[in-house]
């Protein structure tokens, strides 16, 4: 069961760490670790995540996926589709999801899931997945493009009832990925789809890639109309535009 059992931290390096060293040491599905501060919160691609103590909810769970690696994107976006959920639910925000792994409200990035796994063969032996949400974080605290439930809605909130209602949408949704049967949040995951249908530009570590946005699929991996036909991506970061020199 997803947030049981619930570690409470005053202050760690990251809830990364501690969560993926208590599943190595055979910690249940669903072990959550939060924390009031993280000294060295990280994001994707070797980015930091900062925020002031108290002003974030940030925390990590143990997840035990019986699924095959290549439904390893899903994690993500069901993480994101999970988070825009709750958005929408107590403060009536209407998220996107940016593939593949932040949630927006109006352009600006409030919340951001980062997944780290242990493989084994073809399975995922660990998957801990890393969720910031930005929750009461004083605007001039946030770097550019990104924003807090508190700067939207003008006030300060209890950050409890949203960790709640996150934990809850994520335990269906996970149950869901589970069984395989992932249809009804992917459907939402597209029509909420930061860019769905615009030309962007997907950076990885090789190349530059423009086209038009198609959606994803029902592996996370996200398509896009390229001068050159149909592109199947499975990482990268995700730009408005297309970019000069990109194929
Ligand atoms: C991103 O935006 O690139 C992902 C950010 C993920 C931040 C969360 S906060 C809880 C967990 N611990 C970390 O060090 N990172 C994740």
């Amino acid at each position: 069961m997803i947030g049981r059992p619930l570690v409470r931290l005053e202050s760690v390096g990251s809830t990364q760490d501690i969560t993926f060293e208590l599943a190595e040491r055979g910690a249940a599905e669903g072990t959550t670790v939060l924390a009031r501060y993280q000294q060295t919160g990280r994001g994707r691609a070797g980015r930091k995540w900062e925020s002031v103590p108290g002003d974030a909810l940030m925390f990590s769970i143990v997840l035990r996926p019986s699924f095959s690696i290549n439904r390893l994107g899903l994690l993500s976006l069901l993480a994101g589709d999970a988070i825009a959920g709750a958005l929408n639910e107590l403060y009536t925000f209407t998220p996107a999801v940016k593939w593949p792994n932040d949630v927006l409200v109006d352009g600006e990035k409030v919340s951001g899931v980062l997944t780290q796994t242990r493989i084994r063969g073809t399975a995922p032996v660990i998957a801990v997945l890393g969720i910031g949400i930005n929750v009461n974080s004083d605007q001039k605290n946030l770097p550019s493009g990104a924003s807090s439930v508190r700067s939207i809605l003008g006030h300060h909130v209890d950050p409890e009832p949203l960790f709640r209602t996150v934990l809850t949408g994520l335990e269906q949704r996970y149950r869901n990925l589970q069984v395989g049967d992932v249809s009804g949040w992917l459907e939402r995951i597209d029509q909420h789809l930061w860019l769905k249908g615009e030309d962007v530009t997907l950076h990885d570590a090789e190349r530059l890639r423009s086209g038009r946005l198609l959606g994803v699929d029902d592996t996370g991996a996200l398509h896009l109309q390229t001068e050159e036909g149909p592109v199947r991506i499975v990482s990268g970061e995700l730009v408005r535009g297309p970019r000069k020199g990109a194929s």
